[in-house]
């Protein structure tokens, strides 16, 4: 590691509360299952050229590919240009969606955009995303689940389709997580890249295919092992915060590792019952992709067959927000989302947060490889 460099520092931020028990499990209202009421009609997504592999990594901090590659799965990352922002993924990634669902920017009736690394505080990347796009003046914001935000982001668009609202509603997930990662820190740089995915969220259209259920939870117990400790209203940007590397992301990989496994497993089985289904009822599972050894283990005790599991994190790494929809996108491009299967949907991350979507894929079969 070169010199000056440290795994993590003491913050002014609270940790995670072990005064108060956390419930892995906790009560849920029933849900009894029911018909769909939105699809996704379309995915795109958007991935940096500049490729980071561990090799380059091992230029950086005392680390090897082996060790990433053992410990982790990832080979590589993609990182943005200088001069790419998250609102500039996001917007490639939402014409591609768009494209695939046969829509124009002038369809679009609401734009949701999750993220943790916005363009800037003011105003929100959705906005940015929806003056890129051209859209009409419809809604736009932003939504902050961390590694969940593209399931939060789901059920929030399904609600709206639900209520009658908006008829077309574009979900991204976007990241550039490399802007907030301290690469000093072998710890955490190791993990991440930046990407975006985007979907556009349909009233369902034909019987029995969409989204069946979404499920959704939270602790916000754990938020302090997995955080950016300056740059918001507890502790504003000045140059101690600067000098303290405290807008970087901090963690606890250990805890954060524990957590993930457990709303990962929780939050298949949470909403697949709520569809009515069970894990034999699952074509693919497409989890969140921090960790192959957090996939693997839940898989272990979900007791799902790893043919099952697809993954991407080799690729891109931990991609937060963006990592469901891209995963989707290129499941379905390598062939592996047929009309009529069932995919589960699975997100965790900071906050903390954790949540699943259960649908059953109506787009077409193959999309045009980009
Ligand atoms: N290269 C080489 N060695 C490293 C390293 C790296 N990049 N990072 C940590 N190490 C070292 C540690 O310093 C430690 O050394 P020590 O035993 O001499 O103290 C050793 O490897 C083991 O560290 P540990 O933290 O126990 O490793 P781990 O098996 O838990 O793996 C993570 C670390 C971060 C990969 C793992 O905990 C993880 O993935 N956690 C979840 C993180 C996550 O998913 N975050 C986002 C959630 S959305």
């Amino acid at each position: 590691m070169p010199a000056g460099a440290s795994s993590s520092k003491a913050v002014p931020v609270a940790g995670p509360d072990r005064s108060r028990a956390q419930d892995p499990d906790p009560p849920h209202r029933p849900v009894r299952p029911r018909p769909p009421v939105a699809t996704l009609a379309g995915l795109g997504s958007a991935l940096p050229r500049r490729v980071l592999t561990n090799h380059d990594l091992e230029r950086m901090v005392e680390t090897s590919d082996e060790w990433i590659v053992e410990r982790t799965g990832i080979r590589e990352r993609r990182l943005a240009a200088p001069d790419e922002a998250s609102s500039d993924l996001a917007a490639a990634a939402a014409r591609r969606a768009l494209a695939d669902a046969g829509l124009g920017p002038e369809n679009i009736d609401a734009l949701i955009v999750a993220t943790v690394t916005p363009d800037s505080p003011l105003p929100s990347t959705a906005c940015l995303v929806q003056k890129a796009l051209g859209t009409r003046r419809v809604a736009a914001f932003d939504l902050a689940a961390a590694c969940t935000g593209f399931i939060y982001g789901l059920a929030v668009a399904e609600g709206l389709i639900a209520a009658g609202r908006h008829e077309t509603i574009l979900v991204v997930g976007v990241e550039t997580l490399s802007r907030v990662t301290d690469y000093r820190d072998r710890t955490t740089c190791v993990l991440f890249g930046d990407a975006a995915g985007a979907a556009v969220v349909r009233p369902a259209r034909s019987p029995g295919r969409g989204l069946l259920s979404v499920y959704l939870g939270a602790d916000g117990n754990g938020g302090g092992s997995l955080y950016i400790p300056a740059g918001g209203s507890r502790l504003p940007a000045s140059t101690a915060t600067v000098a303290g590397r405290l807008h970087y992301v901090h963690m606890n990989g250990q805890e954060v590792f524990r957590f993930a496994v457990g709303a990962l497993a929780l939050s298949v089985r949470r909403s697949l019952e709520a569809a009515g289904l069970g894990v034999k009822d699952m074509d693919l599972l497409v989890p969140h992709q921090a960790n192959l050894r957090i996939i693997d283990a839940a898989a272990r005790l979900l007791r799902v067959d790893p043919e099952r599991v697809f993954h991407t994190i080799e690729n891109y790494g931990n991609i937060s927000s963006a990592s469901i929809p891209v995963s989707l996108d290129e499941a379905r491009r390598r062939g592996r989302l047929r009309p009529g299967d069932t995919v589960v949907l699975v997100g965790f991350g900071g906050g903390m947060t954790y949540g699943g979507a259960v649908l059953v894929w109506d787009g077409p079969e193959e999309a045009d490889d980009h």
